[in-house]
């Protein structure tokens, strides 16, 4: 321990001098440049072994004629970041980590005038980066013939370099030429934080209407409350949607869908099989089984529960499982086949879903649905690994590292 601890200081020192003689020596910037208060320095949480962060201190790496600097403000705690840290699975380690994050411009290169949807960038605006692919808005991630995140890197998930500033989970970012950045100065800042987790949700109901099925009177059953279910109810309602069922086992989430939303809500836990389950979901809609449905856990029964909620020629979006959650049992005969079911897929997003999610958020906002409530928890950057453990206990909903 001794040992590491002298490490540590020496380290601290070569940083010291390594930060001052680069600022010495880092010329004029060569665009526009914040009114002085640009630290030497930059902190970043850095996965540096299974189930722990360091935060470490690196030098402010010089800014290129097409790049950004933030000032980081916060970040969310994504499921992703709770893989890395428990296992890492895409074997990153060390990494800087948080692709959830926003802040607020303080240098940029001179050849940077606009963001990815067109709006002028300045000094001083507060934005969000997306996905880094460059050229085409429309590629997502489903279409595996395309093009997909294989050719896509993502702030929070690149590997370590020698600029470090690769991830949100941090107080300084540097944003390099080509990334897709967004201006979102109109937005609030737990509005900012909750960007990238609302985009699923809305590339998942533009999945759905591709299906023709979704309308402004559907009655829809969401199944799944935890922050990926919630925000769908909050979308669908900003819709106009409003004979939305929830289902889920938690009464205290239970609740919470219905200040986001849902019209009425069915506790699973209540009812003893699936035919008593599907009658108190048909109970909420008078007597009619849903019009469409969506799947937000990851638990293979919630997939083979969920065609009992859907009417014959009804519709259902399959969105709760990111990652490889086993297999489900369904009836292909009376499941699909002879309902004559619509089903589709949905995995994260394009840039122009990030575009349509700025939109719902202001949207939300202006019809009262209390979106912020979302984050449960928030965190210092020095208290990042309680952050994360606390992801992993599941006592919250949404949790954001917030800086000071
Ligand atoms: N499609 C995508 O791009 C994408 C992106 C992010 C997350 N996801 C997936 O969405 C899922 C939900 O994410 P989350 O963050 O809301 O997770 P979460 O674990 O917080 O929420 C899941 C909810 O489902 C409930 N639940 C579990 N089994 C159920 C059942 N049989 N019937 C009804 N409710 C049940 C739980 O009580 C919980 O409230 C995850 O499995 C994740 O993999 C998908
Ligand atoms: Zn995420």
């Amino acid at each position: 321990m001794a040992d590491t601890a002298q490490i540590e200081e020496i380290v601290k020192q070569v940083l010291a001098s390594m930060s001052g003689s680069t600022a010495a020596a880092a010329p004029a910037a060569s665009g526009s440049a914040a009114g002085g208060s640009i630290p030497k320095t930059a902190h970043v949480a850095m996965l540096t072994s299974l189930e722990h962060f360091d935060v470490k201190e690196f030098p402010m790496p010089e800014v290129g004629d097409d790049d950004i600097l933030v000032k980081v403000e916060g970040c969310g705690v994504c499921g992703t970041d709770a893989h890395e840290f428990k296992r890492d699975p895409f074997g990153l380690i060390p990494v800087a980590l948080g692709h959830e994050g926003t802040g607020e411009i303080v240098k940029m290169g001179k050849n940077v005038k606009k963001d990815s949807a067109g709006k002028e960038l300045k000094l001083g605006d507060k934005v969000v980066t997306c996905m880094i692919f460059k050229d085409n808005p429309d590629i997502t991630m489903y279409d595996l013939n395309k093009q997909n995140v294989g050719g896509a890197d993502v702030y929070g998930l690149l590997p370590d370099d020698d600029i470090h500033l690769n991830g949100w989970f941090s107080d300084y970012i540097l944003i390099r030429g080509g990334s897709t950045v967004f201006n979102v100065s109109d937005l609030d800042l737990y509005s900012r934080v909750l960007i990238e987790p609302c985009a699923v949700l809305v590339h998942a109901v533009e999945r759905a209407k591709s299906t023709g099925i979704l309308r402004f009177n559907s009655r829809v059953v969401v199944q799944g409350c935890g922050p990926i279910g919630l925000i769908c109810i909050a979308i669908l309602r900003t819709m106009g949607i409003n004979n939305i069922v929830a289902v889920d086992g938690e009464n205290k989430r239970l609740e919470f869908a219905k200040e986001l939303g849902a019209s009425d809500y069915v506790n699973f836990k209540d009812h003893k099989g699936i035919e008593a389950l599907s009658a108190a979901v048909a109970e909420k809609f008078e007597g009619h089984l849903a019009d469409f449905a969506f799947q937000c856990t990851g638990s293979p029964a919630g997939h083979s529960n969920i065609y009992k909620f859907i009417r014959n020629g009804g519709g259902l979006c399959e969105l709760g499982f990111f990652i490889n959650g086993g297999d489900a049992t369904i009836n292909p005969h009376f499941d699909i086949c002879s309902k004559e079911i619509t089903t589709v897929g949905s995995w994260v997003y394009t840039l122009r879903d990030y575009a349509t999610t700025f939109d719902f958020l202001k949207s939300a906002k202006k019809i009262g649905l209390p979106i912020d409530k979302l984050i449960t928890h928030t965190y210092p950057l020095e208290e990042i690994n309680e952050a994360l453990k606390t992801n992993l206990a599941m006592t919250g909903l949404k949790i954001a590292i917030i800086n000071k």
